[in-house]
């Protein structure tokens, strides 16, 4: 297995997408569960306690070449808790495919998420939104 999903929701879209694609791609599937049912305050969360969940997956993600993230847009952003994970996982030289939801507007998110993986050394491969079409 060499490619490994990890996976941020608060509406459960996230957790079917991700577990989708673990199952057509036969890859290792992980959930970033930031702040359990309460992971919709994580707006108000502290980012050293995301960054420090986040950095505990380092150890999972060692042995895979690729790393697939799926997370919500929130605010016209990803959502806190994906910032959290690109910017803490340690992805030198891994290759980044992102799949995001989103109900109306993405912004300017496909910049954000490409310099956040080219600032931490990763290589972007993909980077997919999917509109959904009832919350
Ligand atoms: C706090 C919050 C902010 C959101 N902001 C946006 C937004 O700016 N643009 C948008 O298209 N959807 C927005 N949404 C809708 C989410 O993108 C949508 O609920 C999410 O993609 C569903 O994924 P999930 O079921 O895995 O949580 C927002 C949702 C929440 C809860």
């Amino acid at each position: 297995m060499d490619s490994i999903i990890i996976y941020f929701t608060l509406l459960v879209h996230n957790r079917h997408i991700a577990e989708e694609i673990a199952e057509r791609e036969n890859c290792e599937l992980l959930e970033f569960a930031a702040g359990s049912i309460f992971r919709v305050f994580q707006y108000l969360m502290g980012k050293k306690r995301l960054a420090k969940k986040a950095k505990k997956i380092n150890v999972d993600i060692a042995n895979y070449n690729e790393i697939i993230i799926c997370g919500p847009i929130w605010g016209g952003k990803p959502a806190p808790a994906i910032k959290a994970l690109l910017d803490n996982l340690d992805i030198t030289g891994k290759k980044v495919r992102c799949c995001f939801t989103y109900s109306q507007d993405y912004g300017n998110s496909e910049d954000i998420i490409t310099s956040l993986i080219q600032k931490n050394s990763g290589i972007v491969k993909e980077i997919k939104f999917n509109k959904i079409s009832k919350e």
